[in-house]
């Protein structure tokens, strides 16, 4: 493994808040996820590994079948292969949309790779992944159904995967984008008094979290409270971490070339 490239590594995750219209089952939001695309490809970063949410795709259908307690009857095992197959069709959209701005991405499956155990994650067949950023690939995770050694099945959200990618493969930073400025001091979209916070440390964190909520739609991994939960060991680990408006245009782009851009960066 080429340790110096790892020491550059970015891990980007696109908010299905953004790539997908949350209110709408299954709709994608192309003209996001086609101007993401450019942006990445301008930005033209790497190592960069790709992470994205489920949004309208994965979302609803889990939560329909009940998959996020693991495996209680057979009634829900079509439900996991609805989820994924969803999922598979979201992210082909993603990836379709990265080759046709000539970024050499490739579709990695968690649901093939990863083992969790009560829902974290507890292995992961990562060689081929890295193998992939070391020759300039482009590698396109998403949260999926994954196999689980306690609950036979589990819900695995891109924001754990996001926070546990960066700190096995040694990342530099990771950008994460969702339909909000950043983190606020209460949900934008309910509280008309919330404000953006630029720059916040876990300390400060900690005393937020009472005001951070989930999410209006539905959100079967805990919305901006599940993502703050995720991220913390990776801002623990010392990796550089901003969250950043991804249906704004230009954000993630300057966010990506490490130019002064609104959003909320988290620090130890
Ligand atoms: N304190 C807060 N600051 C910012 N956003 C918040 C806060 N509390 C709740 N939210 C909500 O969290 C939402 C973002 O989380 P959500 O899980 O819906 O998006 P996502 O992670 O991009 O989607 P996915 O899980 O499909 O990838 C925002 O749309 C916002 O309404
Ligand atoms: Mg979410």
């Amino acid at each position: 493994m080429v340790r110096g490239l790892s020491a550059q590594l970015t891990v980007l995750k696109l908010g299905g808040s953004v790539i997908t219209d949350k209110e709408k089952p299954l709709t994608p939001n192309l003209a996001a996820i086609e101007r993401l695309a450019k942006e990445i490809s301008r930005a033209n970063v790497s190592p960069l590994v790709l992470v994205h949410g489920g949004g309208s795709f994965g979302h609803p259908v889990a939560e329909q079948y009940g998959l996020s307690e693991g495996y209680k009857d057979s009634s829900q095992i079509m439900g996991f292969s609805i989820t994924h197959q969803v999922m598979t069709k979201l992210n082909k959209l993603i990836v379709g949309s990265l080759i046709n701005h000539n970024i050499p991405a490739v579709e990695v499956q968690p649901s093939s790779c990863v083992v969790t155990k009560a829902g974290r994650i507890q292995s992961m067949e990562d060689r081929p992944l890295r193998k992939m950023f070391e020759m300039g690939f482009v590698p396109v995770l998403y949260g999926d159904v994954v196999f689980d050694s306690e609950n036979g099945f589990a819900i695995l959200s891109g924001d754990q995967l996001v926070s546990s990618l960066a700190m096995n493969l040694d990342a530099r930073r990771i950008v994460v984008g969702v339909d909000v400025n950043g983190l606020y001091t209460g949900d934008p979209k309910t509280d008309s008094l919330a404000r953006l916070i630029r720059h916040i440390t876990l300390e400060e964190l900690k005393n937020l979290e009472p005001l951070i909520e989930g999410s209006k739609v539905t959100d079967v991994t805990g919305g901006m409270l599940g993502k703050m939960f995720e991220l913390k060991p990776a801002v623990e680990h010392g990796i550089q971490t901003i969250i950043v408006n991804a249906a704004e245009p230009n954000r993630v782009y300057k966010a990506l070339k490490g130019e002064k851009v609104v959003g909320t960066v988290i620090e130890r």
